[in-house]
């Protein structure tokens, strides 16, 4: 079961998927992740997952597939969900080209129905994925059910509030030298734009997209209540990002929620 905001992102990130393989292929890093895992992961990320080798391990949303390759090389059996077949087609490519063997499954992650209950070892997910979800109770409640017993939820997101400054929200008003809010930080949208096959710039008369914004206080409700316990909580990053079209330095870009899947 999706519903009209998914299948809108869906048929968008099948349309934009070739230009988000173009974008993987000019830094090239994809090819690199399973030998060098931190290209993908963040030290405070890297750590949580510890020895993974052998574990069944679930990322959602799993775009460009850079972290699914850095686990994959670091020996966890990988199933790789996303709900753009566009992707998964390209990243099963690369798999291939790279010698790693992964499960690629096309499912929107509020529906993971063809998944059992408690057959993973970690689910992760994250990366400017939960900004694309209209439900992030039913998201997280679908990762967590899918999780074994004490299993870890690893949740790393591009923070909210970088998020609201971020033209994604308002993408007319991009600005290279100056700050525009894009949102009310209580806000959730949706927000419907009409965009170029190539994923960022915005085109009048294009594809709909619908992007959602969710604060902190979301995160954390929609975790705790999605049978996991929050047991980590983390900020890190204030650097601008090298694809962010506004001065971001000194905002925090990234947040990291660990829960533990209640027993
Ligand atoms: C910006 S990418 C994030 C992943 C990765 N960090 C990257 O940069 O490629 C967003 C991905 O989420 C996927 N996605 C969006 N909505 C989804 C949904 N409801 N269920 C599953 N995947 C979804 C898109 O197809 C896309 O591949």
């Amino acid at each position: 079961m999706t519903n009209q905001f998914h299948e809108a992102n869906r048929r968008r990130w099948d349309a934009g998927s070739e230009s988000w393989a173009r974008r993987a292929d000019l830094s090239g890093t994809w090819r690199e992740c399973h030998r060098n895992p931190s290209l993908a992961l963040h030290d405070a990320e890297l750590r949580w997952f510890g020895d993974v080798a052998g574990k069944n391990v679930a990322v959602l949303g799993s775009g460009d597939n850079k972290v699914v390759f850095a686990l994959s090389g670091m020996g966890a059996k990988v199933t790789s969900i996303d709900i753009s077949w566009q992707q998964l087609i390209v990243a099963r490519h690369r798999a291939a080209e790279l010698g790693l063997h992964v499960e690629f499954v096309q499912a929107d992650v509020v529906d993971m129905s063809m998944f059992n209950d408690a057959v993973y070892d970690v689910v992760y997910t994250g990366g400017h994925v939960a900004h694309w979800v209209s439900d992030l109770n039913r998201y997280y409640a679908e990762a967590a059910r899918i999780l074994k017993p004490k299993g870890l939820l690893i949740v790393k997101e591009y923070h909210p509030i970088r998020h609201m400054w971020h033209p994604f929200l308002n993408l007319s008003r991009v600005s290279s030298n100056c700050l525009h809010q894009g949102v009310n930080y209580f806000e959730r949208g949706p927000y419907r734009s009409e965009v170029a096959p190539e994923v960022l710039p915005v085109m009048p008369g294009g594809l709909e997209q619908f992007i959602f914004h969710w604060t902190v206080a979301d995160y954390i409700t929609a975790i705790s209540s999605s049978g996991c316990k929050l047991i980590h909580l983390e900020e890190f990053d204030d650097s601008q990002e090298s694809w962010e079209t506004t001065p971001l330095a000194g905002l925090p870009a990234s947040i990291l929620f660990i829960g533990r899947r209640c027993g």
